[in-house]
This record gives C-alpha cells, structure tokens and sequence, in this order.
C-alpha cells in the first residue's frame, strides 16, 4: 500500500481533496466512490470551495456512496443521504441523476442490494473509492467476523459501530439502526483505484494491522492489501504505530 504520512488532520483531507481533483481532471466523467463518516468531512469542504471557485468541476462524474442504515429513508435527518447532501453534493455541481444511493427503505432490501451491484457494473464500475476505517477495522458496514460478504449485502452493525453513529441520531444509541446496507469486500476491490484517510490515535491500531497485519475476517481492511492500487492518507497520529 501506498501510505503518506501528513502533519495532522488538516493536511491529510487537503491532500484527499486534490487527489479527488486530480481524478476529475484527468477524466472528467469519473465514477466516484464515496465514504460518509468523520473522517473524510475536511476533504468534502475543500472540494466544495474548490468548486466554488471553479478548480474542480464534478458536472461528468457519478458518484455511489458505500453504504446506508436500513429503515432509514434519504430524507431522514440520520440517513447518510442527507450527511452527503450536507457535506458534499449540496455543495458542487453534480448532476442529481448520476448519484447513486442505497434505498434503506426498499420493500425488498435484498433486491436493492442487487440493483445496486448492477448500477456500479453499469456504470463501469468505481474508477476512485475513498473510504475510512472504524476503529474495528471495518470498511464500508464490513464488520469484523468468522466471514466477510463479497458482493453489496444487508449486515448487522456492531454496538461500536451505532455508538460512533449516534450523533446522527440525536445522541442516543437506541436510536440507530441495527442493520444496514454495504458494498461488499469484493464490491469495494474491484475499485479501480482505493484511497482511504484515517487521522487520530484511535484510528493507529486498525491502520497498522490493515497495513501490516495477515489477511483476515476479523480486520476487514486487511484485504485491501490485495488490491493493487491503495493509498492511504495518514496524519502522524494514526500512523504512531506503523
Ligand atoms: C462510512 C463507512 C464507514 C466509516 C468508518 C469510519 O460510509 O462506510 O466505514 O468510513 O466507520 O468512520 P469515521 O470516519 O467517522 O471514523
């Protein structure tokens, strides 16, 4: 993997931001993968003003996030949808019809799982995925486990997981869903390329592990170490231990 080491938090998103740029220039109609989550907030602010002032132009590209709450519609103050609306796609110029989504509330949330595999492969598939880490080492809702699920799935989220999730339910645990929808570890390695940003000392176990430790269902990111193209954008404190 490809890992650079950045002063602090500040750093490492602008550095996300401009690869994002880069990607945009270079090929203006990239399909993009996307993260929610703290960790790539920063970048998403810079790539906003950086539209704003029209260093980067987002009008060509597709986006599709990694994953959504089940139960929990796109117009739902907790839902993902509405963090990327904030964060992001409220912000820069990207056609509504080429972001795409994971319905949390489909009749049928296997179908949706389904439909979601074909629009990727329809689209091309994901020419640049950012992605971050939960400090279990979970990429997308892939929890640690006996088994991981290649394609888009409905998983079971971890009691860690809703708990760094309950902000976007008010502050209360109970409140967060207990399922959701994900890419798979195969949906996400098939990625063309893989940048993942991981700032803060919690982040320094799991990023060391994923990095240097075996492959194994119990670190998910540890199979990004078979991808051939990852990098990973690092402040100094959650690369302590590497
Ligand atoms: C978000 C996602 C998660 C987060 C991870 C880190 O779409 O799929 O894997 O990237 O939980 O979250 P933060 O950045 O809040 O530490």
């Amino acid at each position: 993997m490809d890992v650079t080491i950045f002063d602090g938090p500040d750093e490492s998103a602008m550095a996300l931001a401009q690869r994002v740029a880069d990607t945009l220039r270079r090929r203006p109609a990239a399909v993009l993968g996307l993260a929610t989550g703290r960790s790539p907030v920063a970048a998403y602010a810079e790539l906003r003003r950086m539209s704003a002032g029209g260093e980067v132009d987002f009008s060509q590209a597709s986006t599709f996030n990694l994953d959504e709450f089940a139960g929990v519609g796109a117009t739902h103050p907790g839902s993902f949808r509405r963090f990327m609306n904030e964060h992001l796609f409220d912000g820069v110029a990207l056609d509504p019809e080429r972001i795409h989504f994971l319905n949390g509330v489909a009749a049928d949330l296997d179908a949706e799982c389904e439909r979601y595999e074909h629009e990727i492969d329809a689209a091309g598939g994901m020419d640049l995925l950012i992605l971050g880490i939960g400090a279990n080492g979970h990429i997308g809702f892939n929890e640690p486990g006996d088994q991981l699920v290649s394609r888009t799935h409905r998983v079971r989220l971890h009691e860690v997981t809703r708990c760094d999730n309950a902000a976007l339910f008010g502050g209360n645990i109970d409140s967060v869903p207990r399922e959701a929808l994900s890419m798979g570890i195969g949906t996400i390695l098939r990625a063309r390329e893989i940048a993942l940003i991981a700032t803060g000392e919690r982040k320094a176990r799991c990023v060391e592990r994923a990095v240097r430790g075996f492959l194994t269902t119990r670190l998910p990111a540890s199979f990004l170490q078979t991808h051939a193209h990852v990098e990973l954008f690092l402040d100094r404190a959650a690369a302590a231990l590497l």
